[in-house]
C-alpha cells in the first residue's frame, strides 16, 4: 500500500458530495451528437461522470472502424478537471482488444504461438499506440477459457487451457500495463470476464453456464489468478449466470472469491448493461433493485447503462446500500486514477510511435501464430512453381484482421493476392478474375498450374459478440470449390483465414497441406506467404482442439477419465465412443508441424522421488529432455510437458500442461528443454479453493503435443 497515495485518496474523498461519489461510479458511453456532447460536458460538470468508455456500441467489436476524437476527450478533460467541483480526472476506457492501428493475431491465435515473451512485447506495443491517442484503460486481456468453437467470443481468449489462460495473462497484463502505470505509454488493464463467460451452453453467446466450484478453481480461475499476481488494475464482471446466479450480483464470486481468495486490489468494472440485465434474469424487480444487487456484491463501476447513477443515492436513504460500501467503490477507482498518474497528468502529451517497429513485431507473431496442419509432401513451394491462388480470401482484407479491431488502418494491410504477387512475381501466378476468388474459370486456371493454393476461411463478422454459429465450417461454395479443385488431379493447399478451428471431416480430405493462418493481423498476408514459400518455418501449435465433426464439441484434452473403458482419452480408440464417427480430434492440443523435424530423447527427472515436506520447503524436480532437429531446416519446437495425477482424492486431468519451452534448434542440432516442477505445479484446487498437493505417482509426458507417449515417473512421498 501507497501511503501517499492513500492519503491523497481520503483527502479527495472528504470533500466529495455523495452525489460526485455516486459520480465516479458512472461510466457513461461516449457522445457522439452535439446535444450529447452539451448534455455530457454538464454532467462532467456536476460530477455525474467517472469515466468514458470510448464507443458508443454495446457490442463494439462488431462496429466498423470508429476513430477516436482526441479534440473532444482533450475538452471533456479540461471541463472534468477545470470545470467540476471535485476536479477528479476523467478515466477513458477503450476496447483496444489485440491491436490498436498495428493489428496483432487474433487472442486465440496469439496462444499458439507459445511465446510469452513475444505476446508481451506485442501488448507493450499495443499500450504504447493506444495510450498515445488518450486512452487510459482498455478491456484487455479476455481470459475466458472455452471448450466450444461454435461460440463467436472464443476469437477473443486463450482457448481450452488454464495455463496457457494464466501465462498469456500475465503477458498480456504485464505488456499492456508496463514498468509503471503511471507511465504515459502504459495502459490499465482489465481481467474480463468473471468468471465463466466461456462455458456458455451450447456455444450461443449470453447463456447460462453451470460450473462446479472444483471446475471453477481448477480450469475457469487460473487465468484470473495469474493476471492478479501480475497486478491487473481492473476486472470485468461476466453477463453470464452460473448455475442459477448471475454473476454481476454475486458476493461469492466477485468479492469473496475474487478479493478473499485471489486478493484483488483493483477495481470492477460490470459489463455493458450487466448491472440492468439483473432484471432480466429475474433476480431484481427494478433499476434500483439491480444497482443494490450489483453493488452490495461488489461491482465498482456500472459501465453505460447508468443503474448507479439513477438509484444509488436513493438507495443510500433506505439504507439498501452503505455509506462504508459506497466510499469503498470510490476509493477503488481513485486508487486506480492515482496510480495512472490522472491527477499528475490528466491531459496527454503529443507523442510518437514506432509504427514500423510494430509492423515487423506483427508479423513476427502472425508467423509464429500460424499452424501447419498436414503437409503431404507439398510445402515449403518453390518459388518458380505456376500457382492457382483461388477462394474467396484471396483479394479479402477487412477480415484478415479480425473481430475486436476498431482503430486499424487498412492501408497497411495487403490481401494475400497482392503478397503472394510480391513474394513471387505476377508471372508465377494465375489468379481469377473477379472479386470473390470464385469464379467459373477457376477450373481452366488451376489446370494450367502447378499447385492450387485456396484461400479459405470466414468472415471477420461471423465471429466476435454474438456471432455465434451452428456448424464448424466453411461456406457451402468453398467445400464445392475444394472438391472441384481435388479433382484436377494438381496438389492443392488450403490456407484458413478463420476466428475458430473448423470441423476437418470433410475438408481436411480434400487438401494435401492446411496452413491455418487465423486472422492474425495487419501482416497476415506477408507471414502466410514468408510460411508456405520456407523464408520462415512453421512453428505454431494449436491452442484449442480441432474436432472432426460439430457433433463431437466439447472435446478437449484435459478431460478426467471416465470409470468405463468404452470412451478413450480426447475420443482416441480403441473403443470408439460414437457409432456414427471416430471421436478423436482431427488435431490434438498442442499439435502443429513443422518444415523439419524433431526427433524427442527419453525425459529424465532427478531426483525421481521427494518429500511432500521438501516440496513444500521449496525443492524441485527437474525435468529434462533433448531433442535433436533431424530435418533439413532450421526450426522452432515448443516442447510441452504435462502431469497426471495417478491417483488422488479428486479425478484429476489425463493430461494437464504444466509447462513448456520453445526452443530454436538448427538442423542437425541438439538442444535440451529444461523444466522445474514443483509444489505450485503438481496440486490442485479443492471444491473450498484450497490448494492441495498430495503424496504419490505423477506421470510426466513431455513432447510434442498433448498425445505424446514420451512419458516418465515421479513421486511424491
Ligand atoms: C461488451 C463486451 O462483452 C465486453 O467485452 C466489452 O469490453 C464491452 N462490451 C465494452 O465494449
Amino acid at each position: 500500500m501507497n501511503r501517499e497515495i492513500e492519503n491523497q485518496i481520503e483527502k479527495i474523498l472528504a470533500e466529495m458530495t455523495v452525489q460526485e461519489k455516486i459520480g465516479q461510479l458512472n461510466q457513461q458511453a461516449e457522445p457522439r451528437s452535439d446535444e450529447e456532447i452539451t448534455l455530457c460536458k454538464q454532467k462532467i460538470r456536476n460530477g455525474e461522470v467517472g469515466s468514458i468508455i470510448l464507443t458508443a456500441s454495446s457490442t463494439a467489436g462488431n462496429e466498423k472502424k470508429s476513430p477516436i476524437n482526441e479534440e473532444l476527450l482533450d475538452e471533456l478533460q479540461h471541463v472534468a478537471v477545470e470545470e467540476s467541483r471535485s476536479h477528479v480526472p476523467l478515466l477513458y476506457g477503450r476496447d483496444v482488444i489485440h491491436g490498436h492501428q498495428t493489428v496483432y493475431p487474433i487472442p486465440l491465435a496469439c496462444a499458439c504461438a507459445f511465446n510469452e515473451e513475444l505476446l508481451k512485447k506485442s501488448y507493450r506495443n499495443i499500450a504504447r499506440e493506444a495510450a498515445a491517442q488518450s486512452v487510459h484503460w482498455t478491456f484487455s486481456p479476455m481470459l475466458d477459457l472455452s471448450r466450444d468453437p461454435r461460440w463467436g467470443r472464443i476469437i477473443e481468449g486463450p482457448g481450452e487451457d488454464p495455463y496457457v489462460g494464466a501465462v498469456m495473462a500475465r503477458a498480456c497484463v504485464e505488456g499492456l500495463q508496463g514498468e509503471e502505470l503511471s507511465d504515459e505509454d502504459s495502459l490499465l488493464a482489465c481481467a474480463k470476464h468473471y468468471i465463466g463467460y466461456g462455458a456458455s451452453e451450447g456455444g450461443r453467446d449470453y447463456q447460462r453456464t453451470e460450473i462446479t466450484d472444483y471446475s471453477l478453481y481448477n480450469y475457469y480461475l487460473p487465468a484470473f489468478r495469474a493476471a492478479v499476481s501480475a497486478g491487473v488494475a481492473t476486472v470485468m464482471s461476466s453477463f453470464n449466470d452460473i448455475s442459477g446466479q448471475p454473476v454481476t450480483s454475486s458476493r461469492k464470486y466477485l468479492t469473496d472469491i475474487l478479493r478473499g481468495q485471489l486478493g484483488f486490489e483493483g477495481f470492477v468494472v460490470s459489463d455493458w448493461g450487466s448491472v440492468h440485465h439483473l432484471l432480466n434474469f429475474g433476480v431484481a424487480r427494478d433499476r434500483a433493485d439491480c444497482a443494490a444487487l450489483a453493488l452490495n456484491a461488489g461491482v465498482d463501476m456500472d459501465m453505460a447503462v447508468g443503474c448507479y447513477a439513477e438509484n444509488l443515492e436513493q438507495l443510500l436513504k433506505e439504507g439498501r446500500v452503505s455509506r462504508e460500501r459506497l466510499d469503498e467503490a470510490v476509493r477503488r477507482i481513485l486508487r486506480v486514477k492515482l496510480l495512472k498518474g490522472l491527477f499528475a497528468h490528466p491531459y496527454p502529451k503529443k507523442r510518437r510511435v514506432d509504427r514500423g517497429g510494430h509492423l515487423a513485431m506483427a508479423k513476427e507473431l502472425a508467423v509464429e501464430s500460424m499452424v501447419l496442419l498436414k503437409n503431404e509432401r507439398v510445402l515449403p513451394l518453390a518459388k518458380d512453381r505456376k500457382i492457382a491462388l483461388l477462394g474467396p480470401f484471396a483479394k479479402e482484407r477487412r477480415s484478415l484482421l479480425g473481430n475486436w479491431t476498431v482503430d486499424y488502418c487498412l492501408e497497411d494491410v495487403k490481401c494475400f493476392q497482392e503478397a503472394l504477387e510480391e513474394k513471387i512475381g505476377r508471372e508465377h501466378l494465375l489468379v481469377s478474375a473477379d472479386e470473390s476468388g470464385m469464379f467459373d474459370d477457376s477450373v481452366p486456371k488451376a489446370g494450367m498450374a502447378d499447385v492450387i493454393v485456396l484461400a479459405l476461411g470466414e468472415s471477420w463478422e461471423r465471429t466476435g459478440e454474438r456471432r455465434c454459429i451452428s456448424e464448424l465450417s466453411l461456406s457451402a461454395d468453398q467445400i464445392a470449390l475444394l472438391k472441384r479443385m481435388r479433382t484436377l488431379g494438381k496438389p492443392v493447399v488450403g490456407v484458413f483465414f478463420c476466428g475458430r478451428p473448423m470441423a476437418m471431416d470433410g475438408l481436411a480430405e480434400y487438401l494435401d497441406a492446411i496452413l491455418y493462418a487465423w486472422h492474425a493481423g495487419t501482416k497476415t498476408a506477408d507471414a502466410v506467404c514468408d510460411l508456405l514459400f520456407g523464408d520462415r518455418v512453421p512453428s505454431g501449435k494449436t491452442a484449442v482442439t480441432f474436432p472432426r465433426r460439430t457433433g463431437h464439441i466439447p472435446l478437449y484434452y484435459n478431460v478426467t477419465p471416465s470409470g468405463s473403458t468404452i470412451n478413450g482419452y480426447y475420443g482416441e480408440e480403441p473403443f470408439p465412443c460414437y457409432l456414427d464417427s471416430a471421436a478423436s480430434p482431427a488435431y490434438p492440443f498442442g499439435y502443429g508441424l513443422s518444415y523439419t523435424m524433431f526427433r524427442y530423447g527419453a525425459p529424465q527427472a532427478s531426483p525421481q522421488a521427494l518429500s511432500l515436506a521438501a516440496l513444500v520447503a521449496g525443492e524441485m524436480f527437474h525435468i529434462s529432455v533433448e531433442i535433436t532437429n533431424i530435418g533439413e531446416y532450421d526450426g522452432k519446437e515448443t516442447v510441452q510437458l504435462y502431469i497426471h495425477d495417478r491417483i488422488a482424492s479428486r479425478m484429476r486431468p489425463l493430461r494437464e500442461l504444466k509447462a513448456w519451452r520453445k526452443l530454436s534448434v538448427g538442423c542437425g542440432q541438439t538442444a535440451a528443454a529444461e523444466f522445474e516442477l514443483g509444489y505450485a505445479q503438481l496440486g490442485f484446487y479443492t471444491e473450498e479453493g484450497n490448494y492441495l498437493v498430495e503424496p504419490g505417482c505423477f506421470d510426466i509426458y513431455v513432447g510434442e503435443n498433448c498425445l505424446t507417449e514420451n512419458r516418465l515417473s515421479i513421486e511424491v512421498r
